[in-house]
């Protein structure tokens, strides 16, 4: 039967009957970080708890919760598009019923709150990362008719309150994982709105992390990546009952039998001690992959924006890094135009690209953030200047990334086998430092860990055989 030859239904019978007949559906869509991924993960496990089974397809959705990006502008402003289209959707019948509820959670529900039901009143619940265990009585009083906005910082941990996963649901989530250990962050970078959407820093105990890995590991997950929005911040109290820091974890973590792959992300150079470096240099479970954005290479600049390292300290510290992990790839994040920013000091931050060498990148224009210091800085940078900068950085961060990948062709590596490829007869893995990895099925099952040799180079991947 064609959709329109329906008879439809009053909205309460529609609901009623969806009621009796499936289990409420939750549509969830994630913009922004990995640690919006994690989170995304979490919520669906706490309504899963209350009868919300997860969908794909947001015509199928009871709720629809958007997990919304706060860092940049553009990240925001998708947010409220999506709202007009999913209302618009909503009164043109286009989505399962009309008492489809509409939630939106992040760091977009943290630093607006109310505002977002002023400027779209169609949304139903407003709900900040530090509350997700609340997430249920909040669905539950929307539902009553309620519009609810819960962006408190709660006082009670939220991981304490979010179900611990279960290996069952864990199971559909891959061979690789993602493991918040540290949230929010004290740093106050002038051009950032994380400390004040995320909060403080938080750091999880040893005990939670080691039974989430557990966990995640028993339910077949190989590769471990452990987040926070300042991960090498995380300490913590150790088995032998003294402050440790994020080295010591991962020493921990790497006794877990099964646990093959370890990763962490996102670092800050100020926190990069020497427990950590020895992490690298002796735990061959820790991938020879490291995320440690620098933002900008003029001394002048960096200054500006509350990093309280110079460009010197970094490539010192680049260096020691190296020294202790020889094949470890560099990743990096970048701001141009960041208020003053003159030519001098751009070419100072492509003189340091040059330096270091990144395999991988992500480079941005500075996108002021009401709130942020930044934000008040009068000598802002014309769009089009901005616009040039980063395309003449990105010309030289995807020369690095490409030469790196050429670079690769003919080595031999071991790759972690995740899903199936694109064509029939293929499976995609991960090579050690991140880049996708194509290889025929015969290779190995999801899950195992293969040694292959590279043979070319794709867009954004590599093709191997095994040996
Ligand atoms: N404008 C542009 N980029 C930003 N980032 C954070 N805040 C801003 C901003 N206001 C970038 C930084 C950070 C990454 C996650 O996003 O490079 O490391
Ligand atoms: Fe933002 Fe990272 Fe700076 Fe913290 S350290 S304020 S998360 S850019």
């Amino acid at each position: 039967m064609r959709s329109n030859e329906t008879v439809p239904l009053s909205p309460e019978q529609s609901a009623s009957a969806a009621a009796e007949t499936s289990p409420r559906r939750v549509f969830v869509k994630t913009y922004g970080c990995q640690m919006n991924v994690y989170d995304s993960q979490r919520m669906a496990d706490a309504l899963a708890a209350d009868g919300y089974q997860p969908t794909d397809t947001v015509e199928k959705a009871d709720l629809v919760l958007l997990n919304t990006c706060h860092i940049r502008e553009k990240a925001a402003e998708k947010v409220y598009s999506e709202i007009g289209r999913l209302r618009k959707k909503k009164l043109g019948g286009g989505l399962k019923n009309s008492d489809v509820l509409i939630g939106i959670a992040g760091c977009v529900a943290q630093a607006e709150g109310e505002e977002i039901i002023r400027r779209a009143p169609s949304v139903d619940l407003v709900i900040g990362p530090q509350t997700y265990h609340r997430l249920p009585d909040v669905v539950r009083r929307a539902r009553a008719g309620e519009k609810v906005v819960e962006t408190d910082y709660a006082v009670e941990d939220k991981f304490d309150h979010l179900p611990h996963p279960q290996p069952k649901i864990v199971r559909s989530r891959g061979v690789s994982a993602f493991l918040t250990v540290q949230e929010g962050c004290d740093k106050f970078c002038t051009f950032c709105v994380v400390p004040y959407t995320r909060g403080a820093e938080v750091s999880r105990s040893v005990a939670q992390i080691v039974a989430e890995a557990e966990t995640l590991v028993a339910a077949g997950v190989r590769e471990i990546t452990l987040l926070g929005q300042n991960v090498n911040a995380w300490h913590g109290v150790g088995v032998d009952g003294r402050q440790s820091g994020l080295g010591e974890l991962l020493f921990r973590l790497a006794d877990i039998p099964g646990l093959a792959r370890l990763r962490y992300t996102t670092s800050h150079p100020r926190d990069m001690d020497d427990a950590l470096i020895e992490a690298h240099r002796d735990l061959a479970v820790l991938m020879p992959y490291l995320h440690l954005p620098v933002q900008s290479g003029s001394d002048r600049i960096l200054k500006a924006m509350n990093r309280r390292h110079t460009a010197a300290d970094y490539l010192r510290l680049v260096e020691r890094i190296r020294k202790a992990r020889p094949d470890i790839a560099l990743s990096g994040d970048f701001i141009v135009g960041f208020p003053g920013e003159t030519e001098t000091d751009f070419a100072d931050t492509l003189q340091l690209v040059r330096d270091v060498g990144y395999v991988q990148a992500y480079s941005f224009k500075y996108s002021p953030r009401p709130g942020t210091p930044g934000a008040d800085l009068e000598n802002q940078v014309p769009e089009n200047r901005k616009d040039d900068r980063l395309q003449q950085l990105q010309a030289v961060l995807n020369a690095q990334n490409q030469s790196f990948a050429a670079g690769l062709v003919g080595a031999t590596t071991d790759v972690l086998i995740e899903k199936p490829g694109r064509n029939a007869g293929q499976r995609v893995g991960r090579s050690p430092w991140l880049i996708p990895v194509v290889v025929d099925e015969k290779a190995g099952e999801i899950g195992d860990i293969v040694n292959v040799r590279i043979t070319a180079t794709g867009a954004n991947s590599l093709f191997a055989e095994t040996n």
